[in-house]
């Protein structure tokens, strides 16, 4: 390893328009204490029509934030990696979009499919990146408009009601400190359960004229599909695992975690986690409250947050951790 990366910024955006679970029983059959007892969540974001707002516009209004708290000039941004499961279109993908939305001129932008463990994917490889000295900076954005692709009515309450939008950054630098920043990243997928969570199409092997002809009314795999206790079970263990593997990686117990930003997934997997490895409240971050479960986003508008209230300081050790669809899980662990 030549060169140590470390997060220099952090920015987040969630659209403005809150919906409520009160909300949502307005148009499904779903209520507040369902959502609350078995996922945590209160309310999230959606896109509103007209507000301007898509996956790449949000992602571009957090790595704005990020680039100034990072004191980095957008010229100096040597690479984009853009995680989301949601873009703006089939091809290309969002990050060439924000290149030009932040006039930024020809540096590379690469979009990372990994779902709820994009961020971390998309982590590892700027860290990469960085660490052989062929980029210093990298901007990196996970965002997701969800909204704008569940099915909003009873047949889909068990995917509709988790889902959020929003969006978050980090820039990534080049850091001389060899103890300070990524210590290690650590990426795992098993593709057996590709279809556990997943949306089949429209896509090259499912176009919509056959999706509607080979598919009864009430399984439309335009919408999301989640097999809940399947993928929840295969959460808990792989969170555990890959966090684990990260501390060993490094040489530290549980008990030297300052801080665990899980993906928001469920405040039920979180909890398990916490209670699990003996963590108190004020060292896991949740905020699955507020926005549902964003993905890509989730665990970078926690971080934002968790750093913006003063609850992580210079020298804490910071773990990042996520499960999702493929499936792909990962963990980070961070010295700050
Ligand atoms: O971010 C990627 C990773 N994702 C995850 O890790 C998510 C993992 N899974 C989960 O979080 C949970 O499985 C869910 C929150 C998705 C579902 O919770 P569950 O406790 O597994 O519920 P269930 O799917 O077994 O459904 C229980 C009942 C069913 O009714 P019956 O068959 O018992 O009569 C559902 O039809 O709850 C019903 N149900 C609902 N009721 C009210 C499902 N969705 C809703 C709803 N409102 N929104």
């Amino acid at each position: 390893m030549l060169y140590q990366s470390k997060i220099a910024g952090l920015g987040s955006y969630v659209p403005e328009n809150v919906v409520s679970n009160e909300d949502l029983s307005k148009v499904m059959d779903t209520n507040d204490e369902w959502i609350q007892e078995r996922t945590g969540i209160q309310e999230r974001r959606h896109i509103k029509k007209g507000d301007g707002n898509s996956t790449a516009v949000m992602g571009m209004k957090a790595a704005k934030i990020a680039l100034e708290r990072a004191k980095i000039d957008k010229d100096d941004i040597d690479l984009i990696v853009f995680a989301t499961l949601s873009p703006d279109y089939y091809f290309p993908g969002c990050g060439v979009q924000v290149q030009e939305m932040l006039g930024i001129d020809t540096c590379p932008a690469l979009d990372v499919r990994n779902q709820c463990s994009g961020f971390i994917y998309g982590l590892s490889v700027a860290d990469q990146f960085i660490k052989t000295g062929m980029y210093k900076n990298v901007l990196l954005i996970g965002s997701e408009n969800h909204s704008g692709g569940l099915d909003m009515t009873t047949r889909g309450r068990s995917v509709s009601v988790i889902f959020g939008d929003g969006a978050g950054a980090a820039v990534l630098t080049r850091s001389d400190d060899k103890g300070q920043g990524i210590l290690s990243t650590h990426l795992h997928s098993e593709g057996k359960h590709a279809l556990e969570l997943s949306l089949k199409g429209p896509s090259t092997m499912h176009w919509v004229p056959e999706l509607i002809e080979e598919n009864p009314q009430e399984d439309i795999p335009y919408y999301p599909y989640m097999n809940g206790q399947f993928v929840f079970k295969n959460a808990v263990q792989r969170f555990s695992e890959v966090i684990m593997e990260g501390l060993k990686e490094n040489q530290l117990e549980v008990g030297d975690i300052d801080m665990l930003i899980p993906h928001q997934a469920n405040l039920r997997i979180s909890q398990f986690i916490q209670k699990k490895f003996k963590l108190t409240d004020d060292q896991v971050y949740n905020n699955i409250q507020k926005y549902g479960n964003t993905t890509a986003a989730s665990i970078p508008i926690a971080l934002t947050e968790a750093w913006e209230q003063g609850k992580i300081k210079e020298g804490d050790h910071v773990v990042l951790a996520a499960f999702g669809s493929g499936f792909t899980w990962g963990s980070a662990i961070i010295k700050w």
